[in-house]
């Protein structure tokens, strides 16, 4: 089985929504306790890091393991984080604020986890929206310089997560150190990017920045994000 091609990332997909199948089980089933809102909140908000940082984790994977049949699953892994995060904040919007947008606005104001959680949000959507094949060719290079914004959003999500807790922060901070391992594993190979001369990415391939035509899907080292 090709494990970079079309059934496989449907299967990928179908996984990545095993868990909002769950929360819809015991939903029917009336099992999700005593505080049904919070246990939506809770979980929806947990999947979209979790979503975030496994795709994160596949480019450091592929490297280190040779796994390059993950690599055309980032995009889905990306898409499925906001995803979450969408369902998470609309049930902030419609149980918590009840469509009160006034209210929104002033928590954004005015609470600093609510702050960093919109602002996370915000640079998903806009990643999610300019994910696609077009909105690559549109931005040129400019695209890998926007997705690079994952980083942030793997920053932002794991301090509104220790923000939003009172007390004890031991599960924020196994978040936290996972996106930083992530996060410094991309250090060097960036670093080494940057130092690389505008001439030699100009006379790339085309699948080889993008991705995109490349039968692999796998993209060259000069442009990986997510
Ligand atoms: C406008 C955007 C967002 C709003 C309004 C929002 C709101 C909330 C609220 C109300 C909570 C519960 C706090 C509590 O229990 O007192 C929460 C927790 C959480 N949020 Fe968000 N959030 C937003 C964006 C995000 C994003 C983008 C992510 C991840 C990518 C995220 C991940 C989490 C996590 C992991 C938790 C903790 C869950 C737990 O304690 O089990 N949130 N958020």
């Amino acid at each position: 089985m090709n494990l970079a091609g079309r059934p496989a990332r449907v299967s990928v997909w179908a996984l990545g929504l095993l868990p909002l199948l769950a929360l819809l089980w015991d939903f029917a089933l009336d099992g999700l306790g005593p505080e049904p809102v919070e246990r939506i909140t809770h979980h929806t908000g947990k999947w979209a890091l979790r979503m975030l940082l496994l795709c994160l984790a596949v480019t450091p994977l592929r490297r280190g393991l040779g796994w390059r049949t993950l690599q055309p699953h980032r995009r889905t892994l990306g898409l499925l984080a906001f995803t979450y995060a969408s369902l998470h904040f609309a049930t902030y919007l419609v149980f918590d604020l009840d469509f009160r947008f006034g209210e929104l606005a002033e928590d954004v104001q005015k609470r600093p986890y609510i702050t960093v959680g919109f602002a996370t949000l915000a640079l998903l959507a806009l990643l999610a929206v300019t994910s696609t094949r077009g909105w690559m060719r549109r931005l040129g290079r400019r695209w890998t310089k926007l997705h690079r914004g994952v980083y942030l959003a793997a920053v932002g999500a794991p301090v509104h997560f220790a923000w939003s807790v009172k007390a004890d922060l031991a599960e924020p901070l196994v978040y936290a150190s996972v996106a930083g391992v992530l996060l410094a594993l991309r250090l060097r190979p960036l670093t080494h990017r940057i130092g690389r001369s505008d001439a030699n990415y100009a006379t790339l391939p085309r699948s080889t920045k993008t991705g995109i035509g490349n039968p692999s899907g796998t993209k060259g080292e000069t442009t990986e994000v997510w």
